[in-house]
This record gives structure tokens, sequence and C-alpha cells, in this order.
């Protein structure tokens, strides 16, 4: 999974770099800056002194000494003064600096504090935002896990209006166990199902196909589906991907995999993913209800009407939306498990 969101101390995090909301001086400070500094030790401060400071934008790697992590990667983020004064540009830079910096480095794993998003004042929202939008772009190009470090929960929010729409979709659809039987749940998602029901309909409705005409991947995909019953996962997903017109590259990076695990899943035709993966991959194919429900049950699985993560990811593909970063960043406000390998 290359990006992913958690909730933790960044100075626990055991990765090869964990970057520092710094300040201009580089000589700590309060906040992420002060915990990475007690937990380092004092060899960081010394090793600090030398590097003369640092230009809010920029950023400067230093060892980890005490630190799990083998570096830091000092930053400076902007002071928030309303955002007509470059802070976006300011922020991005940041993490664009920090991420080729952890290039350079060789490192496999990064992991970020909300920069600016404390003393700094950065609206909480605003800072999520571009940080993911940053990251999800250089991880289009590069493979590296980065972790997106959330110390305080009220320090992740997603839009209200996001919150509201999921919580009133949650409140219609997800039903603990002892509410509802398996048969009313399967009544309502064969209700929810049927307008869809019809390959055609669902496809034509579904305007982006990564190239492959509509009407094709409709006749195609009931013939096959029809013809390939008893494929396993693995097989499915690589015919998917192949109707869909994307690369194999393209699907996994759409679906938050990374290389290696899809190489496993390439070469082994009886892999079996856990459900995140393959509710990962049905977003990165853009698969409709039906479509998703038939890749989960080639890996054994099913929508469960108690799992309020199913439900999130129920309402993102009723509602066409196939952001992965947009879909885990709902999964993390809601405390469920993000998506992806
Ligand atoms: N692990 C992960 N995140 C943390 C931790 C931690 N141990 N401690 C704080 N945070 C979070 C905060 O909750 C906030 O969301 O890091 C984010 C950034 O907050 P700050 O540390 O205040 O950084 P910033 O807003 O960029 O301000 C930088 O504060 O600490 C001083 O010396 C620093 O002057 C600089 C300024």
């Amino acid at each position: 999974m290359p990006f992913i969101i958690e909730r933790n101390d960044i100075t626990r995090m055991n990765v090869d770099a964990i970057v520092n909301a710094a300040n201009n001086s580089l000589l700590g400070g309060g906040g992420v800056d002060g915990a990475i500094h007690r937990a380092a030790g004092k060899g960081l401060l010394e090793e600090c002194r030398k590097l003369n400071g640092c230009e809010t934008g920029e950023a400067k790697a230093t060892g980890g000494y005490a630190l799990p992590a083998k570096y830091v990667i000092h930053t400076v983020g902007p002071v928030w003064r309303g955002g007509g004064y470059g802070e976006e540009e300011l922020l991005r830079s940041c993490y664009a600096n920090s991420l080729r910096i952890a290039d350079g480095l060789k490192c496999e794993s990064v992991a970020f504090p909300l920069i600016s998003a404390g003393v700094y004042g950065y609206p909480k929202r605003e800072a999520v935002r571009v940080a993911s939008e940053c990251i999800e772009e250089f991880l289009l190009k590069h493979d590296m896990t980065v972790y997106l470090v959330i110390f305080d929960k009220a320090s992740f929010t997603i839009s209200k209006e996001l919150m509201g729409e999921v919580e009133a979709f949650i409140d219609e659809n997800y039903v603990s166990a002892h509410e509802d039987s398996e048969r009313t749940y399967m009544n309502r998602m064969e209700a929810a199902l049927r307008p869809i029901k019809s390959k055609k309909h669902a496809l034509a409705a579904d305007s982006v196909l990564c190239g492959a005409s509509c009407e094709a991947v409709c006749e195609e995909s009931l013939d096959d589906m029809l013809k390939n019953l008893d494929e396993s996962f693995s097989e499915n997903l690589l015919r998917r991907i192949d109707l869909s017109g994307m690369t194999d590259a393209e699907c996994y990076k759409r679906a938050n995999i990374d290389r290696k695990l899809f190489s496993k899943i390439r070469s082994d035709k009886n892999y079996r993913p856990s459900k995140p993966t393959v509710l990962a991959f049905a977003i990165a194919l853009r698969l409709d209800m039906d479509g998703a429900s038939d890749l989960l049950r080639r890996a054994g699985f099913a929508f469960s009407r108690s799992s309020k993560a199913d439900v999130i990811v129920e309402y993102f593909i009723t509602h066409g939306v196939y952001d992965i970063y947009r879909i885990n960043e709902t999964l993390f406000a809601f405390d469920q498990n993000i998506l992806g390998s």
C-alpha cells in the first residue's frame, strides 16, 4: 500500500525517514519538532547546528540517531496568514522537496506529519488535501511507501458535507449483526442492484472506462462472465485489467497496491488476497456493485451488512466516486481500515 494514513506518534514510526515540521532555525521547538528532538537525542541538534537553518518550503536531511528511522528530513512549512501569501505553494514544496530528498537517499518508506497544521495554523482540512495531492502525484512515478501520520484525530477531518452524506448512508444501510437477518439485507442489496443488473445499463452509465468503449466492454464482459464463472480472483482480475485498457502499473497504482504485491497476484493464479486488496482493485477498475461483488466472490468474500467499511465503499461505488485516496480518507475518518494491500 504505497499511501497510508494512520494515527501514530511519528517518533515511533519504523520507516527509513521521518519528516520534521521544523522552523527556519532548525534548532528545535515544540510540537512534532520537539518530539523528534527529544526522541532522537542531542546528536540531532548538534548535526542541525551545522545546517545553518532552512528556508521555508525547503528541506534538509540529518541522521535519525536514537529514532527508529534512519534519517530525519527537516522541512519548514509556511505560517498560515489567510491563504493569500503563497502558503499552498510553499506547503507543496515542503512535500515535494522532502520526497525528492527521501528518493535521493534511496528510502523505501517515509512518514510525514501534517506540516504547518499545528502551531503554524494551516487549516487542517486544507493541509490534508495538499499533503494527499502531493504524495499521490509523487507515487504515480515512484515506488515508495509514504505514511501521513495523524497524531490527534482532531487534526484529521474530511469535508463536513461528505461526512454528513456518508453518515446518512451508513445510518440507512449499516446494520449491526443482531438487527437484521442476512436475507433481509440480501433483499435490500438485490433491490438496490436490480436497476443496474444489466451490464449495458451499468457500463453505459459509467462514462469513463479507461479507453475501452462501453459497448465493447459490455458485450465482452457479459459473454466473458458467463464463460469464466469459475475463474480465480487473479485470472479474473488480470482479464478485467486487459479489458479496461489500463496497464498493470496504472491499475495497481490506482488501487494503492505496491508493485511487489501485484507481482505475487500476477504470478500465482490461486493467490488469496485480503478483502481490502480486492475492494481496492474493484475501485481501480471502476466496477459497479455487481462487478465488485463478483470480484469479491472469486476471492471468497462478499459485501457484508455488518461491516461499516463495506457500507462506506458501497457509498462511493453507488455514487460513482472511484478515487481510492478520497475513499481511504473517509474510511480513516470513520476509524475503518483503509483500502490497498
Ligand atoms: N507525531 C506526529 N504528529 C505530531 C506529533 C507527533 N509526535 N506531535 C504533533 N504532531 C502533529 C500536530 O498535531 C500537527 O497536526 O504535527 C502537526 C504539525 O504541528 P506542529 O508540530 O505544530 O508543526 P507546524 O504547525 O508545522 O509548526 C511548526 O512549531 O514545533 C514548532 O519548531 C516548530 O516552530 C515550528 C512550528
